[in-house]
């Protein structure tokens, strides 16, 4: 079994205890990231790194390591280039307090686990037939922007998109699309992608800004605003973003043909983009 990290410790999986008064385990008091990489190089590391800063400064969590000691220790995890392509899960609770008290007492010391695990090659047929998603109310808090460990609500609307035979469930909040359960949201119209802005309905996707910056190097017009229903159900193309999940093609919503039910061309070209970009990332040079 691979080692983790547990408070400064690179130790076997099994060996791995968390007490169980750990706010994380009681509360869901905390915050989490994930970061994929490629052949030992860390995709927008930076980026990660800063939203995991903001996510504990929202809720008033001091990072327990300096920015120099993230870095180290998620190299050590993935191992010395040219290593497997591995995302690092990690997480940050307020740690173990004595007694459950929503109000958490001074000096308690943060938990900080971190773990790395491969990531499987694309599946040929998403490229070739696309993704199935369900549409859901979006019933989550609003705070999405903090990347929290409390995920009840994804969890749930996971279970029931996976009931349904798809892989995610899109959110709606007023008629509004927010994002994903745990992914962001792109829709084509005409020739441009479009996806909700930033704020506090949603997280502020890495992949989602990689998407958008992309798109702009290359001259596709790609806006930030609010995408009302109708519009989802009416798009040509709709994608998904995460770090694990890349750039997915959308060709069935709520068992409905999206487009011509087939991956569309501007998903294929954005595609050929974001993977030129982890080749880059592959060869220690983006
Ligand atoms: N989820 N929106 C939500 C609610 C998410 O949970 C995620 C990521 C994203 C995409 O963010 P990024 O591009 O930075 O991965 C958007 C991660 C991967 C997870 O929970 O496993």
């Amino acid at each position: 079994m691979s080692e983790i990290f547990l408070n400064g410790a690179f130790l076997p999986q099994e060996q791995a205890r968390v007490s169980v008064m750990d706010r994380g385990f009681v509360f869901g008091d905390g915050v989490y990231e994930v970061i994929p990489s490629y052949g030992g190089h860390f995709l927008r590391l930076e980026q990660h790194l800063d939203r995991l800063d903001d996510g504990l400064s929202a809720i008033r969590l001091d990072n327990p390591l300096g920015r120099e000691q993230w870095e180290a220790m998620l190299t050590h995890l993935i191992g010395p280039a040219p290593a497997p392509d591995q995302s690092v899960y990690l997480q940050v609770t307020r740690g173990a307090a004595p007694e459950r008290d929503h109000l958490c007492p001074d000096g308690v010391v943060p938990t900080v686990f971190a773990r790395a695990k491969p990531i499987a090659p694309r599946d040929p047929a998403v490229a070739a037939a696309g993704v199935a998603c369900i549409t859901r109310p979006d019933i989550r808090w609003h705070r999405c922007e903090i990347k929290a460990i409390s995920l009840l609500s994804a969890v749930m609307m996971r279970r029931e998109a996976a009931d349904e035979g798809a892989l995610e469930a899109i959110l709606l909040r007023d008629g509004m699309v927010t994002e994903g359960a745990a992914t962001n949201v792109f829709v084509v119209v005409g020739d441009e992608i479009v996806t909700p802005p930033r704020g506090h309905l949603i997280l502020p996707g890495i992949t989602r800004e990689l998407v958008l910056e992309l798109a702009r190097d290359q001259g596709i017009r790609a806006l930030e605003r609010r995408i009302p229903m109708e519009e989802l159900t009416a798009a040509q193309e709709i994608w998904i973003t995460s770090s694990t999940r890349e750039v997915l093609p959308v060709t069935r919503l709520d068992v409905v043909p999206v487009g011509g039910g087939v991956p569309g061309p501007l998903w294929r070209r954005m595609d050929a983009l974001y993977q030129d970009y982890k080749a880059r990332v592959r060869r220690g040079c983006a």
